[in-house]
């Protein structure tokens, strides 16, 4: 009740002036488990960490910010709703995917207050080794994606562009990458973010399904099928026969969603001071998009930051 989340809220505000603090691409930045946020996420994630009791049927879509997490909301949404709805009836194609399944950062007080009991998927940008502990003691099943380090960065910054600098003094893009090659970005550094998931899924494999975006770029159906699997739903030889794999793949695909009215004029968190144009989560959906936008020299630099980190694990980006 209003209790907990005031003493939630009085703990973040005694832990946040406690921790390494440094300069951030728009506000100040804090070091919290080893991950950097802003002090407004920060205190959601102390929230969501107090309060947040995750039920052993929830299944947890995560990632870093710009890795893919639109497109796999979409597929996890039309994979989960395929006996109620089709390519013709889907909600999908008047909501915008982070309205069809929320998420820890944005819905929590949704979430603590008037949980839809038929509500099984979720989302969070939060790292393995923060997320509130329930959701790993219940055994809930996750799907990480993650990307290559140059297009996630680039996506961030063009998505920072329209949105952060609205408010704010933009900063160069070479101050920015700096500080994300140093880590300090919101869940950065982006390798151990990656490198959370990765573990844990190699740990856990039938807990915690590991993909890529560009291998779901090449391939959609084949991860179409792994999600349907994964989450205890497999398609049946007379789905497959009908083409529902290939259904989902077109409806979800950027193409489709980019061009629905929803994603065109929309907004999304329009409850929020933030209102933000759900165009802005569709821009071009393309793998190698860094070569516009860093020079060889930048692009080299984070590849070498993000193989050696990696180095060893198994990995690689
Ligand atoms: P770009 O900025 O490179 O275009 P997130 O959803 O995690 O915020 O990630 C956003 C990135 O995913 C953006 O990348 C966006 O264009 C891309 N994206 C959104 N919907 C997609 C889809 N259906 N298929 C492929 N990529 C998609």
């Amino acid at each position: 009740g209003m209790e907990a989340m005031q003493k939630a809220h009085i703990r973040s505000m005694e832990i946040i002036p406690t921790l390494n603090k440094s300069k951030g691409w728009h506000s100040d930045m804090y070091e919290y488990q080893g991950f950097w946020y802003d002090s407004m996420l920060l205190q959601g994630l102390i929230l969501a960490q107090d309060l947040f009791r995750a039920q052993s049927s929830d299944i947890f879509l995560c990632s870093h910010p710009k890795t893919g997490t639109t497109w796999l909301k979409a597929l996890t949404f039309a994979i989960a709703t395929r006996t109620q709805f089709d390519e013709s009836s889907s909600p999908l194609l008047t909501k915008m995917p982070h309205d069809c399944i929320p998420s820890l950062e944005l819905d929590l007080l949704k979430l603590l207050n008037q949980r839809d009991p038929e509500t099984h998927f979720l989302a969070t940008h939060f790292p393995y080794s923060s997320l509130p502990k329930s959701i790993i003691a219940s055994g809930c099943k996750i799907v990480y994606v993650c990307r290559d380090p140059r297009d996630t960065f680039v996506s961030i910054w063009k998505f920072a562009e329209k949105i952060l600098f609205k408010h704010t003094e933009p900063i160069p893009v070479e101050e920015a990458f700096e500080m994300f090659c140093q880590g300090v970005s919101h869940y950065g550094p982006y390798w151990e973010h990656v490198l959370g998931f990765w573990r844990a899924s190699l740990e856990s494999p039938e807990k915690i399904l590991f993909l890529k975006y560009e291998e779901l770029k090449k391939d959609p159906a084949l991860y179409v099928k792994k999600l349907a699997d994964f989450y205890g739903r497999p398609f049946s030889v007379e789905e497959e026969e009908k083409g529902v794999i290939e259904n989902i793949v077109k409806m979800c695909s950027f193409e489709n969603l980019s061009n629905l009215e929803v994603n065109k004029t929309g907004k999304h968190m329009l409850d929020t001071p933030f209102p933000i144009e759900n165009n802005l989560f569709f821009r071009k959906g393309k793998v190698g998009d860094w070569k516009d936008c860093l020079t060889d020299e930048m692009a080299e630099r984070l590849s070498q930051i993000v193989e050696q980190k990696l180095s060893g694990s198994g990995l690689t980006l």
